[in-house]
């Protein structure tokens, strides 16, 4: 049985004498701060990089009276005796020390590292001014390191603590004709977790579109519907076989990522205003399926991309968020759409993060 006492914090002089130890050996010690409540991957890797700044890592933790006072009455979850030794548990943590302001002023002072690193949005200027002083006078150099997106102890407790359906994913059934980029992009997001869903049907009317081979390497519930040979029509049995799909995957949203057929009724009904469309153009302008060419024939200079509500009106429903693109000199159809879908890769995901469930 490993013994606690071995990951127990230290005092700030232990770690005053670790940093001048180390000094003595031309070596660096690195120094951070935070609360560290429910330990996530962003906290690791946020720490492994502060750690290779310099040749030990100490982190002065908040006391559980200075985290109330920081983050309100129902913080820590993790009482600072084991959120000091989960942390100090970490191969990339040397040391632990408990503060109990809520800035890390005074053991800025007495430690003095070398480096200190701090996460997030932070610039050097943006710093508490009382650490920031400590840091100058100690001549500590100030890095701040980039925080892993999408994770954050924040979200992790509105996950476990917010209502039955709030905290399930988004089920998204994502129907393509094309090449599948959009479809990718999106099981991207949801692997960096900057999207809350799952992609319950993936959904095409080409047998050998690009869309549904990545579905089915991506192992998806993948499936061809054939909606006959003119690439225009979509008949009411493909229309209802479809819906049937969607229905039976249960998804709350329908997405088209270059879905080349129109949807009509029974579907626009079923899912009124949970059909996102994905286009490549600043709607209203150039509705259709041939936008990107038509852009560059009318010798516009500037396009983009949109994504909208679908109805039954072509391209004309409710526009959620679109990006301008600028059409460069020489730009041909393939060189321009490109760069469209390069834009639509982030606003489609952002724009579902962002769908509030009614
Ligand atoms: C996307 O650029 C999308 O905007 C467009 O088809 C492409 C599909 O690409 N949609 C339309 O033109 C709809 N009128 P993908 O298959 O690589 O995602």
């Amino acid at each position: 049985m490993p013994d606690p006492a071995a990951y127990a914090p230290m005092s700030a002089a232990e770690a005053r004498r670790l940093r001048d130890t180390l000094q003595k050996q031309g070596k660096k010690l690195v120094f951070t701060n935070g609360c560290f409540d429910l330990l996530h991957a962003g906290h690791v890797r946020y720490l492994q990089q502060a750690r290779e700044l310099g040749d030990a890592l100490v982190v002065g933790l908040n006391s559980d009276a200075s985290v109330r006072e920081l983050k309100g009455p129902t913080r820590p979850l993790n009482r600072e005796r084991d959120r000091a030794e989960v942390l100090a548990g970490l191969r990339a943590v040397d040391g632990v020390v408990v503060f109990t302001d809520k800035r890390a002023t005074e053991l800025i002072e007495a430690i003095q590292p070398h480096i200190y690193a701090k996460g997030g949005d932070y610039t050097p200027e943006s710093l508490d001014p009382g650490e920031r002083a400590a840091l100058q006078k100690a001549g500590t150099q100030i890095q701040i390191l980039s925080l892993v997106p999408g994770r954050s102890t924040t979200k992790i407790i509105e996950r476990m603590t917010n209502a039955e359906d709030a905290g399930q994913p988004l089920r998204l059934g994502v129907l393509g004709s094309g090449a599948g980029s959009n479809l990718r992009a999106l099981i991207q997001a949801i692997h960096d977790q900057a999207l809350d869903a799952q992609i319950v049907a993936a959904i095409s009317d080409h047998a050998d579109s690009g869309f549904l081979r990545i579905a089915q390497q991506e192992g998806l519930p993948a499936y061809h519907v054939d909606a006959g040979k003119d690439p225009r029509r979509f008949d009411e049995s493909a229309q209802k076989k479809v819906l049937q799909l969607l229905q039976e995957a249960g998804a709350d949203i329908v997405v088209l990522t270059g879905f080349m057929r129109i949807l009509k009724e029974p579907l626009l009904s079923a899912f009124a205003d949970r059909i996102v469309n994905v286009h490549p153009s600043l709607l209203p302008a150039y509705k259709g399926a041939t936008a990107v060419q038509d852009v560059l024939d009318e010798g516009e200079i500037e396009t983009g991309c949109t994504v909208h509500l679908v109805n039954a009106d072509i391209d004309a429903g409710k526009i959620l968020a679109q990006v301008k693109v600028p059409i460069l000199i020489g730009d041909d159809a393939e060189q321009l759409h490109a760069r469209i879908k390069k834009q639509e890769h982030i606003l489609l995901p952002k724009v579902l993060a962002e769908w509030r469930r009614d």
